[in-house]
């Protein structure tokens, strides 16, 4: 794949960002933030991919549950497979489109995209904005995405953060996760616009775009698994199909497998697969931000949301 051209990067707003190295760049391409080689993936997978009626795509802003969510609607299609989520890592499963099918190295990808032969499953961070300018837009196949509470989704970010090499050498100040978070300067970000705009396309095109919470999960994981499964035409003959497919992709469950527990590092991304499992719980921002911190976040999220009847 080609690097992308100095001039077109030199043509883009640009702001530092702590970054796995402890400094890195991001550049903004239609109002939302990437590093140069995610925005590689990006526009490459924007031109060239080609969505099947029967594909599914899980959506997410980073740390909000895409890990989780893979593991689920991997063992939701795939049921007689199941249990390849104790011996491979979700991420290794699903393949994340920008980074792992249209990137310099995209060796396994396809082969390694879902056990039913029909159905493609995919994952993207890219936001709706960018992906409506596509064939995802018009086709047939079927969106899930997942949100979270914006400070939890900060703090789990922080932490990830911190498992990357360049953390050892200049750890992320927390009050500098804060600005970034609150100024939209994250890969990705602004997060506010990426949540709003899949909670658009939810409301108007529910057949098309299921959008969950991870809260929403926790405090039921059966009943949103069989939502799911209905949303994606494959309903449960028995209740506790849903049930099994709850526990076997519980927390605790899968943070105990091996593969979930390595500090190795996939091919395609610098940070550990341990990483992806930390803690896994609703409400561990108010461990690390104080109080002024928190009425920051949650005036930034009553503007932006609120007045869009979104509530958190
Ligand atoms: P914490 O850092 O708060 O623990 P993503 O998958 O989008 O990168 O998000 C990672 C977050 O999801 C982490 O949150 C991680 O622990 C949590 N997570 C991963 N797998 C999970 C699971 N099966 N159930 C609940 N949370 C999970």
């Amino acid at each position: 794949m080609a690097i992308l051209a100095d001039d077109f990067l030199l043509s883009l707003p640009k702001e530092e960002w702590y970054g796995p190295c402890g400094h890195d760049m991001l550049y903004q391409f239609k109002g939302f933030w990437f590093t140069p080689h995610i925005l590689e993936g990006v526009l490459q997978f924007l031109k060239n991919f080609k969505p099947l009626p029967t594909d599914v795509i899980l959506a997410s802003f980073p740390k909000t549950g895409t890990t989780w969510l893979k593991s689920l609607v991997f063992a939701i299609i795939n049921r007689a497979s199941k249990h390849s989520l104790i011996c491979t890592n979700p991420h290794d499963l699903i393949p994340t489109l920008e980074l792992q099918v249209y990137s310099s190295n995209p060796t396994a990808a396809h082969t390694l995209t879902s056990c039913d032969a029909n159905t493609r499953i995919f994952a993207t961070h890219v936001p709706y904005q960018l992906l409506a300018e596509t064939a995802i837009h018009s086709s047939q196949c079927r969106i899930v995405y997942v949100t979270r509470n914006p400070k939890d989704t900060l703090i789990s970010l922080w932490h990830y953060m911190g498992t990357s090499k360049g953390s050892l050498k200049k750890p992320w100040k927390i009050e500098e996760a804060v600005d970034k978070f609150c100024d939209g300067v994250l890969p990705d970000g602004p997060y506010y616009d990426h949540v709003l705009r899949f909670r658009k396309e939810g409301l108007e095109r529910p057949q098309k775009v299921f959008f969950v919470s991870y809260e929403d999960l926790k405090d039921d994981t059966k009943e949103q698994v069989k939502k799911l499964a209905e949303f994606l035409g494959r309903p449960f003959e028995k209740e506790e199909e849903a049930e099994e497919i709850a526990n076997i992709c519980d927390f605790r469950a899968m943070k105990q497998h091996e593969v979930n527990k390595s500090s190795d590092s996939p091919e395609w991304l610098e940070f550990p697969y341990s990483s992806y499992f930390r803690q896994g719980e609703v409400g561990d921002h108010k461990n690390y931000l104080d109080s002024e911190m928190i009425q920051r976040i949650d005036d930034m999220t009553k503007d932006k949301f609120y007045g869009a009847g979104f509530m958190y």
